[in-house]
């Protein structure tokens, strides 16, 4: 059978594609679910059908419907978050318009992704932890303050587990000390602050389309910007450093004498390209987002409502100017629970609920850690608090109803089971 379009593509998917909800694993509430269907695996075949798999219109095409989205200048996409991590981090100082100097601080909380952390310290930049505020798992602006040297002269922000950060006094203490702002948004596509989405409030932002996150291209990411200048600068680190497929062809015709422009080399760089496949599944994920993610803050709400009734469970706030876009649903435990985590993930997994810490805990505590010096988890107070009394369950828009509410029963038994109970047993 030859298969050459992507319409003739979906209808021979309407006959064989398998239910997302077939061959899952031990778990009945897995921490997610495939979210994508005929229309994204059509999409990704037919550029193999095609013989268009490298990076071309669909990926340039992808990036502005992103840049939309978000309201960014342009996007730039890349083959991982942790691609975009690097290549912002990398374009603080970009050899041929640095901003920072080697060894110049960039603070980064500490609760985030290691790659987070990785990138600045790989691009020759000093990095330190900021510690984050328990009650929004976003920096602390007050140990932000308290950290800010002579050196310093970057915040990397992370807006965790789709909660967008306190922007208007990050900003006032960015504008107060000159530092620059970049922004990980891996888990918070669509989040915003006012009527801006995260991303823009910086030099740029990064997004992951990694399997779980809001929109997914399998693996996958996103570079927001705000400038032809930055964006022309990242397509250039991201690609061997060569100047193809770069807007401004003008700003860079004169460098070089006697060169075939194909192969005009201007700085160094990476290869973290994306392919078609994952650009132009991308495309039809992004058709899909806002339904994707008003289903999420739907299951949501439904969950947090639990947890407000709850004497044992809080959830994070969110700042009165934020709109979150939730990412998974994330509980820290109070009162009796507070010291039972174990206990309680325990039972939740024997009764079939995924759970995870609240991405690496403090990071601090991460052997890896010590590659950013001497550090003493202890000076991250609220990063131990998370670690010690947070944790998050999945949160999928697949999940029907019924799902979030059995999930709300068996973690109403796990309390009754770990706290409840033990402290009616000591009591009498
Ligand atoms: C906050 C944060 N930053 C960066 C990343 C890296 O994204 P990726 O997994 O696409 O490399 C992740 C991944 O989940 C993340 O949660």
């Amino acid at each position: 059978m030859k298969l050459h379009t992507q319409e003739s593509l979906e209808n021979w998917l309407d006959e064989h594609l398998e239910s997302p909800l077939d061959g899952q694993g031990k778990y009945w509430f897995p921490l997610t679910l495939p979210t994508y269907g005929k229309e994204e695996i059509a999409a990704a075949v037919a550029t193999m059908c095609d013989y268009r798999t490298s990076m071309g219109t669909l990926t340039r095409m992808f990036e502005r419907q992103f840049a939309a989205y978000v309201g960014a200048h342009d996007a730039v996409m890349v083959n991982s978050g942790s691609s975009a991590d690097l290549l912002l981090a990398f374009q603080l100082i970009n050899p041929n318009h640095p901003r920072l100097q080697p060894g110049d601080e960039v603070l980064v909380p500490a609760v985030t992704w290691p790659t987070q952390v990785w990138s600045p310290l790989m691009a020759g930049l000093q990095v330190k932890l900021v510690d984050v505020d328990p009650s929004t798992l976003n920096v602390d602006l007050d140990d932000l303050r308290r950290r800010i040297t002579p050196r310093t002269k970057c915040l990397f922000a992370v807006h965790l587990m789709g909660n967008p950060c306190e922007m208007d006094e990050l900003l006032q203490v960015c504008q107060e000390y000159g530092l620059l702002l970049i922004e990980d948004c891996c888990e918070s596509l669509g989040a915003r602050y006012g009527d801006r989405h995260v991303g823009t409030f910086g030099l740029g932002g990064s997004f992951s389309f990694f399997f779980s996150h809001h929109m997914t291209t399998m693996e996958g990411g996103m570079v927001t910007c705000q400038s032809e200048e930055d964006a022309d600068a990242i397509r250039v680190l991201r690609a061997h450093g060569w100047t193809r497929g770069i807007n401004n062809q003008a700003s860079v015709s004169s460098l070089g004498q006697g060169l075939d422009e194909r192969f005009r080399f201007i700085n160094w760089g990476f290869n973290v390209r994306p392919t078609e496949l994952q650009a132009a599944f991308g495309i039809e994920q992004l058709k899909k987002l806002d339904a994707m993610s008003m289903r999420r803050t739907e299951l949501a709400e439904r969950f947090y409502q639990f947890v407000d009734s709850s004497p044992y469970l809080r959830r994070f706030d969110t700042p009165a100017a934020g709109t979150a876009s939730p990412f998974a649903l994330v509980v820290r435990l109070c009162g009796d629970a507070a010291t039972e985590r174990s206990a309680l993930l325990a039972s939740l997994d024997r009764a079939g609920v995924e759970t995870r810490p609240i991405v690496t805990g403090n990071f601090a505590r991460q052997p890896a850690a010590k590659l950013l010096g001497e550090i003493n988890p202890a000076d991250y107070p609220g990063a131990e608090a998370v670690h010690e009394d947070g944790f998050y369950v999945g949160l999928s828009p697949m999940f029907d109803d019924l799902i979030v509410e059995r999930l709300i029963r068996t973690l109403e038994q796990s309390l009754n089971e770990t706290v409840t109970k033990p402290r009616l047993r000591r009591a009498s």
